[in-house]
């Protein structure tokens, strides 16, 4: 039998995906290969709903690109692109839209959040239709499977909704999508403030840790994270949220379970854990940043990759497309 087909997207926002992302998210995206067929989407039409600069778009979906592949993401097992050399995204974004409610979009909390954030005078209409784009991301790929967070599950349950309305409207079309629900996903928090999750949008850079940046950097902040007070090295999420969110990053990254980390720390220091955990990010991170750099210079080799991968998407998109429109009457 065919294996199930999953779908997800990362938006190139930053220059470096950080561990927040790749234990969270992508270290699943590499696993995911194993067991599904794999359609994975630099998602750079949703990265221009909240303003962006264009003189560092197209370099950030590259770097996205290339750290994608330097995690293990292989380029003949998984379908890797660039969203917007899919024409076909934005064309099915347009015929869902018109069966969504007003209401019903104005339900997704994203939005509410992230426009309040920008004002709401400001806050564009792209930002508020950006869930059913992601539902024409998923819908297009007939996708079984979506790895979701807790923040994404209100958008996927929208893009079932759509899924849905659309076949019993028009006839059966899209599969609904299930969300694919990771055990053990690590979530991890700010390293300057454990009550936030580590995010490229963090009020200070020192509070999270880019793949792409310096292992030395790294040390420092690893160095100066916010820890407890009290000297025992135990995890307790609630009563030492510091401690317990090294000890989740050290033992997502070295393999080792949280309960050997914890026997090997006793009767040592904060101090012990944070200079071992810099060593194993250090040793991480290496190899993922001679990957990077190996794809970032040789351009035209990235660029084939990404053609194919593109190649490859929009055959199946179109077809997909091809159907709807069919369905629609166009
Ligand atoms: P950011 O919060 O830095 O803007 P995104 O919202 O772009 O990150 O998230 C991209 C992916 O990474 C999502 O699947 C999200 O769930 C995951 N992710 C982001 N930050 C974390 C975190 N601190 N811990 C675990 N997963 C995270
Ligand atoms: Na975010």
């Amino acid at each position: 039998p065919a294996r199930p087909r999953v779908f997800s997207g990362i938006q190139p926002t930053a220059d470096s995906f950080h561990l927040g992302n790749y234990l969270g998210a992508l270290r699943h995206w590499v696993a995911l290969q194993d067991s599904h067929d794999a359609y994975y989407c630099v998602v750079d039409l949703h990265a221009i709903t909240a303003g962006h600069d264009p003189s560092v778009l197209k370099r950030r979906s590259r770097l996205a690109a290339a750290q994608l592949f330097a995690l293990g993401l292989d380029p003949e097992r998984s379908t890797l692109f660039v969203q917007s050399q899919v024409p076909e995204h934005s064309q099915l974004a347009w015929v869902l839209g018109c069966i969504t409610g007003f209401g019903e979009a104005g339900r997704m909390t994203q939005f509410k959040d992230k426009s309040q954030k920008q004002g709401s005078e400001r806050a564009s209409v792209g930002l508020f239709t950006y869930p059913i784009l992601q539902a024409a991301d998923i819908l297009l790929y007939q996708a079984n499977a979506v790895p979701v967070g807790e923040d994404q599950r209100q958008h996927l349950e929208l893009s079932r909704d759509l899924a849905q309305r659309f076949n019993s409207l028009f006839g059966r079309t899209f599969t609904v999508p299930s969300p694919h629900i990771v055990k053990d996903t690590a979530k991890i928090t700010d390293l300057q403030d454990p009550a936030a999750k580590m995010s490229k949008s963090s009020s200070s850079p020192a509070g999270i840790i880019d793949l792409l940046e310096e292992p030395a950097r790294s040390a420092k902040k690893i160095r100066s994270a916010v820890t407890d007070t009290g000297r025992e090295i135990v995890f307790d999420a609630e009563g030492k949220p510091g401690i317990s969110n090294l000890l989740t990053i050290y033992s997502a990254l070295s393999g080792r379970s949280i309960d050997d980390l914890v026997a090997a720390y006793d009767g040592k220091g904060y101090g012990d854990l944070k200079k071992d955990l810099a060593e194993v990010v250090r040793e991480f991170v290496t190899p993922i940043q001679e990957r990077t750099n190996a794809y970032l210079n040789d351009p035209a080799q990235l660029d084939k990759l990404l053609a194919r991968g593109a190649e490859k998407a929009r055959s199946v998109a179109a077809g997909t497309l091809r159907d709807a429109y069919e369905r629609v009457g166009f």
